[in-house]
């Protein structure tokens, strides 16, 4: 169709020596907290898993008890909720997909957790996305209702207005808060939900062929020794 390709971004984490970025992490966790978690879920993070993106446990413990977690029932068979603790999951913006529907027009906001693995060019997919709103849409298309325009979504009818613009969330580290810097560091750290294993995968290889290089090297050694008496 006439959807574009999104651009190719740079990331931090590309390539053979690729990292994840802890203060972007940070920033894009903001992103997510303040202004996604209103409608999406990110089911399979706890709050512990946030070690991974450079918070230590007291952090941790404040950012969770932020949260109301539903929990029970209790000895009286009550359900009741609680302040959030480490080893709680992101709780869900709502109680069952009905509700999710009826908050957003019909559609249901998917979970973010695997979005960018989910999605083909998923981390420059979903930065095309964010960035990729026009306030109307061109001659000749015909909006529904409630919809927005956007380049890369599917079809170009979206039930998600522009969930992010400039200065939509300020920075406790004092980095610039454009709707460009915005989406590239929600998009970091929704990268980092999907692939949270990254540096360690990738660390690892390394050794793997540091570790052959040098044995090769070994075998080859050892081969001369053997065959040099042979001509
Ligand atoms: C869909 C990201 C905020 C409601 C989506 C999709 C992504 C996304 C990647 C999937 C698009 C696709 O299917 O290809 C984000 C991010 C947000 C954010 C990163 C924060 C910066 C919000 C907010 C709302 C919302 C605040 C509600 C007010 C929806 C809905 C859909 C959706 C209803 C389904 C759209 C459709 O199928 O037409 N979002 N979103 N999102 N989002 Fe968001």
């Amino acid at each position: 169709g006439d959807t574009p390709v999104p651009a190719a971004q740079d990331w931090s984490w590309q390539g053979l020596f690729g990292t994840y970025d802890r203060a972007q992490l940070q920033r894009g966790f903001q992103v997510y907290k303040n202004v996604c978690a209103g409608c999406h879920s990110l089911r399979f993070i706890a709050f512990r898993n946030l070690e991974g993106i450079g918070f230590n446990e007291d952090q941790i413990k404040a950012i969770a008890a932020e949260y109301d977690i539903e929990d029970g029932p209790n000895d009286d068979g009550d359900m009741f909720t609680r302040p959030g603790k480490p080893s709680d999951y992101f709780p869900s913006p709502f109680p069952n997909e009905k509700a999710a529907a009826a908050s957003n027009g019909g559609a249901i906001p998917p979970d973010l957790s695997l979005m960018t693995k989910a999605r083909v060019a998923g981390p420059d997919y979903v930065f095309a996305l964010l960035t990729g709103y026009e306030e109307e849409a061109p001659e000749g298309f015909d909006l529904s209702d409630g919809k927005s325009y956007n380049h890369y979504f599917p079809g170009h009818q979206i039930s998600m207005a522009p969930p992010l613009y400039d200065e939509a969330v300020e920075y406790s580290d004092g980095t610039p808060a454009t709707l460009e810097q915005h989406s590239r560091d929600v998009v970091a750290f929704l990268n980092w939900t999907a692939q949270p294993e990254l540096e360690a995968r990738k660390e690892l290889g390394l050794q793997v062929i540091l570790f052959l290089i040098v044995l090769t090297a070994m075998l080859y050694a050892l081969k001369r020794k053997i065959w040099r008496d042979i001509e």
